[in-house]
C-alpha cells in the first residue's frame, strides 16, 4: 500500500531533471502521475515507466488554454487532482544590463505566471478531490540575491510570495500550499557549472534531483501541519559565511 494510492498528481516540467525525480517518487507511493511538459518524447517515456494509468500531457505552463484543456482531459480520464507540483522552470543568464526584456519576460512567464495559472486552474479540481497539496519549486534564488540572474531571482521570490497568498486563500478548502527551495542541483539546468561552483558550500557538492524529490514527498505526505511554509535544501549556504571567528584575534 502506497501513501498516495488512488491519488492523481500533476508534475509540471516532469519529463526530466527534478520533475522526473518527483514524478518517480510520487509514483512509487502509488500516485497516478500526469507528467506535464513540452518535451513529449521524454515525458511519454517516463510515464510508460510509471504505473499504467500514469501519462504524459503536453502542457506549456505559460498558456492558460493549455492548462484548461490539460486539466479537463486529466479529470475525464483519471478523476480529480490531489497533488500539483509546479516544477517547470527556465534559467536566464545575464546582468540587469545584459538580460534582454524578452528573456526577462520569458523567465517570469514560465517560472511565475506558469505556477499562477496552474494553481488557479487546478484549485477547483483539488476541491473536488476533497482537498490536496500544491508544491511550488522555488529556489535558493527565492531566498537571497544572485548577481547575473535577475529575472530568475525575481521569478523565484515572486513564487515564494505567491505560495503564501495561495496558502491563505486555499486553506479553508483543505488545500495546503508550500514552496521548496533547492540550492545547486545536478540537472541540465546546471550542466554548465563545474564543482568549483559548489566547493565553498558547507556541504561542498551538488544536490541530486532525488534529494529534492524526497523533500517534495515529505511536504505532500508528512508535513500535514505546514502551509505557506518554505522547505530549504541548500547544502548549508544560508547558514552563513564560512568565516572562522577566533577569540585570539
Ligand atoms: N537545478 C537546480 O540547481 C535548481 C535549483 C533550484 C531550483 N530549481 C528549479 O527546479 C525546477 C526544475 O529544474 P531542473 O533543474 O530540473 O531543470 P531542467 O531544465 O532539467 O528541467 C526543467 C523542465 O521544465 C520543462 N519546461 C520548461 N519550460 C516549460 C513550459 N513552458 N511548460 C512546461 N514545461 C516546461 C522542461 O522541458 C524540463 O523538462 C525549475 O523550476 C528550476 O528553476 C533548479
Amino acid at each position: 500500500m502506497g501513501r498516495l494510492d488512488e491519488r492523481v498528481a500533476i508534475v509540471t516540467g516532469g519529463a526530466r531533471g527534478i520533475g522526473a525525480a518527483v514524478a518517480r517518487a510520487l509514483g512509487a507511493e502509488g500516485a497516478t502521475v500526469v507528467v506535464a511538459d513540452i518535451l513529449d518524447a521524454e515525458g511519454t517515456a517516463l510515464a510508460a515507466e510509471l504505473d499504467n494509468r500514469s501519462r504524459h500531457l503536453h502542457l506549456d505552463v505559460t498558456d492558460e488554454h493549455s492548462w484548461q484543456k490539460g486539466l479537463a482531459e486529466t479529470e475525464r480520464e483519471l478523476g480529480p487532482v490531489s497533488v500539483l507540483v509546479n516544477n517547470a522552470g527556465v534559467a536566464g543568464w545575464g546582468t540587469m544590463e545584459e538580460e534582454s526584456l524578452a528573456q526577462f519576460r520569458r523567465v517570469i512567464d514560465v517560472n511565475l505566471q506558469g505556477p499562477w495559472l496552474g494553481m488557479r486552474t487546478v484549485a477547483p479540481s483539488l476541491r473536488r478531490a476533497g482537498g490536496g497539496v500544491i508544491v511550488n519549486i522555488s529556489s535558493l534564488a527565492g531566498l537571497t540575491g544572485y548577481a547575473g540572474v535577475g529575472g530568475y531571482v525575481a521569478s523565484k521570490w515572486g513564487l515564494r510570495g505567491l505560495t503564501k497568498t495561495a496558502a491563505l486563500e486555499l486553506a479553508p478548502d483543505g488545500i495546503r500550499v508550500c514552496s521548496v527551495h533547492p540550492g545547486a542541483i545536478r540537472t541540465t539546468m546546471t550542466a554548465g557549472f563545474d564543482d568549483s561552483f559548489v566547493s565553498a558550500q558547507p556541504l561542498p557538492r551538488f544536490g541530486e534531483p532525488e534529494e529534492v524529490a524526497r523533500t517534495v514527498l515529505f511536504v505532500v505526505t508528512e508535513a500535514t501541519f505546514s502551509t505557506g511554509s518554505e522547505f530549504v535544501l541548500d547544502g548549508g549556504v544560508l547558514a552563513g559565511a564560512p568565516t572562522v571567528l577566533d577569540a585570539d584575534h
